[in-house]
């Protein structure tokens, strides 16, 4: 039997996180069931940030509310973003009054200047917003949520230039410290090339042993992201991120000459998975149809 592959469809958060159009939220939902259908493991369906921040994910709330009428298999997590407390407090009504959410992400980066350009924080001052998220994630009512720590920049940082993958294993850590399950590698930017990321993940995988799971998030800036993914598959990774029609980007990884570049695509993830001798349970049809939903939101997005 093929080993698995496990993959993660980010794009009704990461794709959708940066469209200026205000998105209804019956658009989301629909795009999160179209995803559901593709047999993917888990979609990251929104941000419970602050909505100064991300005005398109201030419906956070609401996306579930719908979603707890949509057919979505209960073979698939649903995830999202969660900066702190206030956030937690938001996954907890979530839990209460609709439908479960299976996982929440912590984000931070191995960059001090993205760290504050994106959440206002030091390094440090996420961490330590993220111990009563860890707490809470773990004692929530009807059951435990598991808890993914993001690491950006672990390659690139998109203001202060190459990051060595000793402060990137060094976040790492202290994510795992704090009783994360899963450290996601996230390249911020698409900076990273085959060396580079086999680099990085054997440095985390020193210093944080064998027990988290390692995702790699990869955007698709410069088209290295599927030679990037053969690489980490030969390095162990068997966790990915993708975007449905390959959406995304962080608004605060965009400067004023370039917008940040979106996400390897799930169509491309999962041919790539497949060469290299994997499966995913994935179905090429319905990844298709969630590639066609996905680029109409974009495509609405533009002709608006
Ligand atoms: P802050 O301004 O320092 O915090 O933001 P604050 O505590 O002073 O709060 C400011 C306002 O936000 C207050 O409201 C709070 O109540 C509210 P006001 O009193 O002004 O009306 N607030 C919240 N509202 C809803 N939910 C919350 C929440 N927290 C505070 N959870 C904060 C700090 C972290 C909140 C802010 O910086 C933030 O929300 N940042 C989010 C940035 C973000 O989502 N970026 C994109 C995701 S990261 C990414 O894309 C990279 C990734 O894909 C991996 C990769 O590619 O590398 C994951
Ligand atoms: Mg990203």
């Amino acid at each position: 039997m093929p080993e698995r592959v496990r993959i993660t469809d980010v794009a009704p958060r990461d794709g959708l996180q940066s469209e200026p159009r205000p998105i209804p939220t019956e658009e989301k939902a629909a795009l999160v069931e179209i995803i559901a259908r593709t047999g993917v493991d888990e979609i990251e369906a929104t941000s419970f940030v602050s909505p100064r921040w991300i005005p398109q994910l201030g419906d956070a709330h609401d996306l579930f509310v719908l979603l707890k009428d949509r057919d979505i298999p209960e073979s698939v997590t649903l995830s999202a973003l969660v900066p702190n407390q206030r956030g937690m407090d938001e996954v907890y009504k979530v839990r209460a009054e609709t439908m479960p959410i299976g996982k929440v992400a912590v984000f931070t980066a191995a960059s001090e200047t993205f760290s504050k350009r994106n959440t206002n924080a030091t390094i440090q001052e996420t961490l330590d917003r993220f111990a009563p998220v860890v707490t809470m994630a773990a004692e929530a009512p009807g059951g435990p949520i598991a808890v993914r720590g993001y690491v950006s920049c672990a390659v690139k940082c998109p203001y202060d230039g190459d990051v060595a993958p000793s402060r990137v294993a060094d976040v790492a850590r202290r994510l795992v410290d704090l009783g994360v399950d899963e450290i996601d590698l996230g390249d911020t930017i698409g900076a990273g090339t085959p060396d580079s990321i086999a680099r990085v993940i054997g440095v985390v995988r020193e210093a944080i042993g064998d027990g988290p799971t390692i995702t790699l998030h990869l955007h698709d800036t410069f088209g290295r992201a599927a030679d990037c993914v053969r690489a980490a598959l030969r390095e162990g990774v068997r966790s990915f991120d993708a975007a449905s029609a390959g959406l995304g980007g962080c608004p605060y990884a965009s400067t004023p000459h370039r917008r940040a570049p979106g996400n390897i695509a799930l169509a491309t993830l999962i041919d790539v998975v497949h060469a290299e001798g994997y499966e995913t349970g994935t179905d090429a049809e319905a990844v298709r149809a969630a590639g066609v939903a996905a680029s109409k939101i974009l495509e609405a997005g533009a002709s608006a």
